[in-house]
């Protein structure tokens, strides 16, 4: 949810604070923080908003040379956005960073305050720094032997009385030469910097390309205390890796947004997730094998968001190709119902950072009762990829844009591509169908290219649908799903309210809502369900809603039309219309003048309940 860095070394303390905190932006941008530790004395500065407040704040002022930094940017969970609440947070002579929440904080925080501990913030955060002081003083108190060893100890005893998802780094005066850090449910990156005796951390490994040596993906319950003389990890759970060497894949290349590369990306990203997979007359997969099926009666989808819709997309897919049964819920809601896991169910969760909280804790549960977990994610090493039985990674590159786009596409192909897959392992295909849906999935590249005009349409359409009382984008079957995440594109960067509906479901009540100033995004594939669909939309236009349809085919009911190409299958139809949707809400959040790429109260991975 929140970001964080920190560095040991001799190279430009605060200038690998800020560059990496501007890769973890979109991570959260309520306030930001840095702590900069020159011998005894630490500098830090905070400001409210975006990381620019920050870097103008620094820029203005008389910096130091330092050794030793932490740095954060927030995403607010508890305590208002405020300077006040901005990260590191200070004790009286320590500082913190934290991702995450420490859901105890509240009785921490009592038995502080009775110890004579002030605090100053609203945030759960605080109470790691004075909790950490208060062994430390208690410690001291007793014995002024060994003070290294105090400060070693009271950072241990700090993290055994916490509860939550925390990652931490913490800095002290009263042994400067040190960032202690601990990971536990929310993630962690420390690395071996190119320089002589640099150690470096993030929260994700953006900030850390092309500077660390090697790294480590720190698992839950480890962390640490890191100096220029090395790293002394608490555990031995840990091993070393490497990192990409380049970051070029992360900047814009000449696009306005993040968001448009990503959408402009797809058509590339989804040939790169269907490389090697698609064989001559079959679907390959090297990360898993044909027994997964094994014993597997049922598959149960969890996830969150435009995951989530991903999933519900392929839960028609898995029942219609693979004949097995699926259901999906939203992470959150399953956490908390007590379901029932039997261990004959295929557990698949999807995510594109592999972090999102719920989603972490639905796979978590369903490990602990025994199932086969798969994850379908973005990002290798994130949490869910290193605890789930497998893993398909979607290969769509990082996505920085925090409404979501290529990953819902590449998370679409494999998806599809998993459900031949099944068909194959459960001879519920025949071999012509098969060969025709592999047909229709080597194009699917070709259906995410962008034609100019409908990029242009879009922009000209956006002028008209900037007000009235509400959207309704709707649509049948595996069009339903395209509904609800073009409306949820729509709300997140638009501030617009929109709903995604089944088209069959309008005549159930929200019709009554029909008016001119209520507009209807209407998806008309021609290859599926097209005669339902149409009278739908019919009953809408005969109450005055204002229709903009999305079809190969002429409506003449329309009031604006959007033409989609003519193909041969309904899927080819599906991620066309997807890059429409996601045109026509960047279009309007751009004429809104709102900021596309960080929309407002987001957050790029929720990694809090
Ligand atoms: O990283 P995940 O795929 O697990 O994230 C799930 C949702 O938080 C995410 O899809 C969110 O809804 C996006 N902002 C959608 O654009």
């Amino acid at each position: 949810m929140c970001g964080i860095v920190g560095y040991i070394g001799k190279q430009d303390t605060t200038k690998f604070l800020l560059d990496g905190l501007k890769e973890l932006e979109y991570r959260g941008y309520d306030s930001a923080g840095i702590a900069l530790l020159n011998k005894d004395k630490i500098d830090v500065f905070k400001a409210l908003g975006k990381l620019n407040n920050l870097i103008e704040k620094v820029e203005n002022s008389d910096l130091g040379t330092y050794e030793i930094g932490i740095g954060h940017t927030r995403w607010a969970t508890h305590g208002k956005p405020t300077e006040l609440n901005a990260h590191p947070h200070l004790g009286e002579y320590s500082y913190v960073v934290h991702n995450g929440i420490i859901e105890n904080y509240k009785e921490l925080k009592e038995e502080l305050i009775n110890a004579g501990h002030k605090f100053v913030s609203q945030t759960d955060t605080e109470v790691i720094v004075h909790l950490f002081e208060n062994y430390l003083n208690k410690a001291n108190e007793q014995s002024q032997e060994n003070k290294v060893n105090n400060t070693n100890q009271a950072f241990k005893d700090t993290i055994e009385r916490l509860e939550g998802a925390f990652s931490i780094l913490l800095i002290s005066k009263a042994d400067p030469t040190k960032i202690f850090f601990f990971k536990h449910g929310s993630p962690l990156i420390v690395a071996r910097g190119k320089e002589d005796n640099e150690v470096l951390f993030a929260s994700s490994d953006a900030p850390l390309i092309g500077l660390a040596k090697e790294v480590v993906y720190l698992e839950d319950g480890v962390g640490g205390i890191a100096s220029k003389n090395g790293i002394e990890f608490l555990s031995d759970d840990y091993s070393w890796s490497t990192l990409p060497t380049s970051k070029q894949f992360a900047q814009k290349d000449g696009f306005r947004f993040f968001m448009e590369k990503e959408i402009y990306e797809q058509s590339s990203v989804v040939s790169d997730c269907m490389l090697g997979r698609i064989q001559d007359e079959e679907i390959l997969f090297d990360e898993i094998e044909e027994s997964i099926l094994d014993g597997i009666k049922e598959i149960k989808i969890c996830a969150c968001g435009t995951s989530f819709h991903a999933g519900l997309t392929s839960s028609y897919l898995f029942e219609r190709l693979s004949k097995i049964k699926c259901s999906i819920e939203v992470a959150s809601e399953f956490r908390y119902k007590e379901p029932m896991l039997t261990k004959d169910t295929l557990f698949i969760v999807i995510s594109q950072s592999g972090e999102t909280a719920d989603t972490l804790e639905a796979l978590k549960m369903a490990k602990k009762a025994g199932l086969k977990t798969l994850v379908i994610c973005n990002v290798d090493n994130s949490s869910m990829t290193r605890m789930a039985d497998f893993t398909i990674l979607t290969r769509a590159g990082i996505e920085k844009g925090v409404a979501s786009t290529k990953a819902f596409s590449t998370q679409t192909a494999v998806l599809w591509m998993l459900s031949l897959y099944f068909a194959k392992i459960n001879a519920s295909i025949s071999f012509e169908k098969l060969q025709s849906e592999l047909l229709a999935l080597r194009e699917v590249p070709k259906s995410l290219i962008i034609d100019d005009k409908i990029h242009e349409k879009t922009k000209r359409l956006s002028k008209r649908y900037l007000h009235g009382h509400g959207f309704f984008f709707i649509g049948r079957d595996v069009f339903f799903p395209l509904a609800l995440e073009g409306a949820l594109k729509l709300k997140e960067i638009s501030y617009l309210h929109a709903e995604g509906y089944p088209a069959g479901e309008m005549k159930h009540g929200p019709i009554a809502l029909a008016d001119p100033e209520l507009f209807t995004i209407a998806l008309m594939p021609q290859n599926l369900l097209y005669d339902k669909i149409k009278s739908n939309v019919e009953e809408l236009s005969a109450r005055d809603s204002t229709i903009c349809t999305v079809s190969p085919l002429d409506f003449e009911l329309s009031d604006d039309f959007i033409r989609t190409q003519e193909t041969s299958h309904y899927m080819l139809e599906f991620f066309e219309m997807l890059v429409v949707l996601q045109l026509l809400s960047m279009e309007i959040s751009v004429r809104l003048g709102n900021d596309v790429d960080m929309p407002r109260n987001l957050a790029k991975s929720v990694t809090v309940e």
